[in-house]
């Protein structure tokens, strides 16, 4: 018996759930033809959120329809390595002998292409450019076209970022069969589309996205558990979902946590026991894997503001030997009015990091007047920081 979750960022889980919209609109938007809007996708949200994975979900469809993939690294340049090397080892995968004519260069041989490619440069030619690949690649293609994925933009440098802009715009100028999706943290995200050379991605799709229902999030623990063969037992999946919040991230973490504690014993289901023995466990890791670098590079302003909110809030903590109401242990949502007077400032000083906060995904406006946390237990894991001392 193996454990049949995966919790790692990036690894595509063994069930899938949710996001059934998204994957329906993209597998329509294959089908509609060249110029669809619904080709180029801009995904957003926190980390652990299944971005990375809903990208390989896309390119899946894409390759299922016969579709080129190609995944760009959102560092450096972006479009090196595809004009280098992944371009011309598709072309090559497809017609060995188109990559003579495309790459124009007649001594290369079959099964040479990278040589060939980055061989010494013929004066007379021009170097190739992504767009004039992307254009050769697609020359040898009928009835599909190419995908290109990029993953982490916040992290792009966004000359290059306008300049594949660019390229992709005159492709579908042309009504060339062509794809792009990208995705990264919403913050990041949000300042590239502030700039100039990036305004297509403003129009393109955007799904910014949030938790999993707690159906989905079900789902995903029952279903990868039974084909386990060691499954949840009902108390024991309404705690794992409870616990998991929702949370991509932390409901593959709760399933693998709570399935190798009850392989440890040996039980023939996953109960509320095994997954009350997990449950500071699984918080603490997900403190570490996703509240510290989540809260890397915020200003101290903005940190105090969420530390006077982790103060404010009334939860519960997670607490062992209990089975636990999600309110018990997801800070409810905190006045502003509240936190201003904890840092002793007026509402409208506040209402700068409170803004910031809510740009960086890390707080959401919660009704009239209050916000709550955007990411589950980072109140709880604030306070168990030491910076934080509860009121009362
Ligand atoms: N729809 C989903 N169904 C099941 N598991 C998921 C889903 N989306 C994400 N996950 C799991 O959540 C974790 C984080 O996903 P990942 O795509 O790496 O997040 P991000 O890129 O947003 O940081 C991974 O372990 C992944 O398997
Ligand atoms: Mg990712």
């Amino acid at each position: 018996m193996t454990n049949p979750f995966r919790p790692t960022f990036g690894a595509s889980p063994h069930y899938w759930a949710g996001r059934r919209v998204i994957l329906d609109d993209y597998r329509e938007a294959l089908a509609s033809g060249p110029g669809a809007a619904s080709r180029t996708l801009v995904i957003t949200g926190s980390r652990g959120i299944g971005k990375t994975v809903l990208l390989n979900e896309l390119e899946d469809i894409a390759a299922g329809h016969g579709w080129v993939v190609l995944r760009a690294s959102a560092r450096g340049d972006i479009s090196t390595e595809l004009v280098e090397s992944s371009i011309p080892a598709k072309i090559q995968e497809i017609s060995p002998t188109a990559t003579r004519r495309v790459t124009g260069l007649g001594i290369a041989g079959i099964g040479s292409v990278t040589t060939s490619v980055t061989g010494p440069d013929d004066p007379d030619r021009p170097r190739p450019t992504l767009e004039s690949r992307l254009r050769d690649l697609l020359s040898l293609m009928s009835g599909t076209g190419v995908l290109i994925t990029v993953d982490e933009i916040q992290d792009a440098d966004r000359n290059a970022l306008s300049r594949l802009a660019a390229t992709y715009q005159n492709l579908i100028r042309d009504d060339l069969e062509v794809s792009l999706a990208m995705a990264g943290l919403t913050h990041g995200v949000e300042i590239l589309l502030d700039l100039p050379g990036t305004t297509f991605m403003r129009r393109a799709h955007r799904y910014d996205l949030g938790p999993l229902t707690d159906d989905d999030a079900a789902d995903v623990l029952a279903t990868s558990s039974a084909d386990s063969g060691l499954a949840f037992d009902s108390a024991g999946l309404a705690a794992a979902v409870d616990l998991a919040a929702g949370y991509p991230y932390l409901v593959q973490l709760v399933g693998s946590l709570a399935w190798n504690a009850a392989r440890r014993s040996q039980a023939s289901s996953i109960s509320l026991s095994a997954v009350e023995a997990v449950s500071r466990e699984a918080v603490a890791t997900m403190g570490a894997q996703v509240h510290h670098p989540s809260l890397k590079g915020v200003p101290t302003v903005q940190r105090e503001y969420l530390e006077a909110m982790a103060a404010l809030a009334e939860p519960g903590e997670p607490t062992q030997g209990r089975a636990q109401g999600r309110g018990d242990h997801r800070d409810g949502p905190v006045a502003t009015a509240a936190v201003a007077e904890r840092l002793g400032k007026t509402q409208r000083a506040a209402s700068d990091p409170r803004a910031k906060l809510i740009d960086r995904d890390l707080i959401t406006p919660a009704g009239w007047g209050k916000v709550q946390f955007t990411l589950p237990y980072l109140g709880h894991w604030l306070r168990g920081s030491g910076t934080v001392r509860r009121v009362n």
